[in-house]
């Protein structure tokens, strides 16, 4: 029996490891002399993991996401630290260290996001149909008629049933909700090791919102894809990660198992969040 290598003293096995991130650092260019706005960052994503990342607004999330993605853009920030990415056969890529072209192809390769607005997953000027089938064809390598099949059961997947003429329709044409459910079928379909996302039920109703969230887990575990979910609600945490990193100030306060870290939060900042959240779900007292 070959034995699988471990990484470090935390217990991680080498082939369970996707992204490890050390010293991440960003900041914006005309503003050398102030506080890095993602301040010595490091932290790593598991295969088949969902980690949520959470913290008060401009706490530094969306900062560490775009940075890990490679598109901040390069004339207003100013980025230090490593990402590599470790491929199932263990070898190691150091995404920050690639030439910008390359880092772009492996990282778009590697990785998929969706953002807060669905709108900005899609161009407005194609139908739905047309912009699933070239990015399967593109990404994926399928025949138009494999990628036709595969966009109408991604559809249909995500719980829209009527995936023909939603196939036809413009993305402005549909609700919030129905966008956002495609824009996650869109990253889901082309497979890519690690999905980015963030915030993206905030502007959707409850019911939708929980829809959402359950979905993604269903598919994250069906498909064995990782996941790094940027929220500030401690709620959907709990219903959909694995483990959890609090940050601060562009600091990571802790990071850990959703369980032990909700049960046994170790920073007074991590307590008071969770306070805050659980005073939130308390019904108010009826006077
Ligand atoms: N383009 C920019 N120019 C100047 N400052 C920026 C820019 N983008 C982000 N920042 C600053 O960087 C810090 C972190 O921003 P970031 O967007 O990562 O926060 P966040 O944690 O995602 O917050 P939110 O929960 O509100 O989305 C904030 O102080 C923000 O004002
Ligand atoms: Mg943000």
């Amino acid at each position: 029996m070959t034995m699988k290598p471990w990484i470090g003293k935390e217990g991680i096995y080498m082939s369970d490891l996707l992204l490890q991130i050390e010293d991440l650092s960003v900041g914006l260019k005309d503003n050398k002399d102030s506080n890095p706005l993602v301040n010595k960052l490091s932290f790593k994503v598991k295969r088949n993991q969902i980690l949520g990342l959470v913290g008060e607004s401009g706490a530094g999330k969306t900062l560490t996401m775009m940075a890990i993605a490679n598109l901040l853009s390069q004339d207003l920030f100013w980025t230090s630290g490593t990402v590599d990415y470790i491929g199932t056969n263990n070898e190691r890529l150091h995404l920050s260290e690639l030439r910008m072209k390359k880092r772009r192809r492996e990282t778009c390769r590697i990785m998929g996001i969706v953002l807060q607005d669905a709108m900005g997953s899609f161009n407005p000027y194609r139908k739905i149909g047309s912009q699933f089938v070239s990015t399967l064809r593109f990404r994926r390598k399928l025949t138009k008629q494999d990628a036709i099949s595969e966009t109408l059961e991604w559809i249909k997947r995500v719980g829209i049933h009527d995936a023909k003429s939603i196939m036809n329709t413009y993305p402005q044409q549909l609700s919030g909700g129905m966008r956002q459910r495609l824009a996650i079928a869109l990253v889901m379909s082309y497979k890519p090791e690690l999905i980015l996302v963030d915030e993206p039920t905030t502007a959707l109703d409850t019911i939708n919102q929980m829809n959402v969230i359950h979905l993604m887990k269903d598919l994250a575990t069906q498909t064995g894809t990782a996941m790094l979910y940027i929220t500030h609600d401690l709620g959907v945490v709990a219903q959909l990660c694995d483990e959890v990193m609090v940050l601060r100030h562009g600091k990571k306060i802790e990071i850990g198992q959703v369980d032990t870290v909700y049960r046994k939060p170790q920073h007074p900042y991590t307590r008071s969040l969770l306070d805050q959240a659980q005073q939130i779900l308390k019904p108010p007292t009826i006077k």
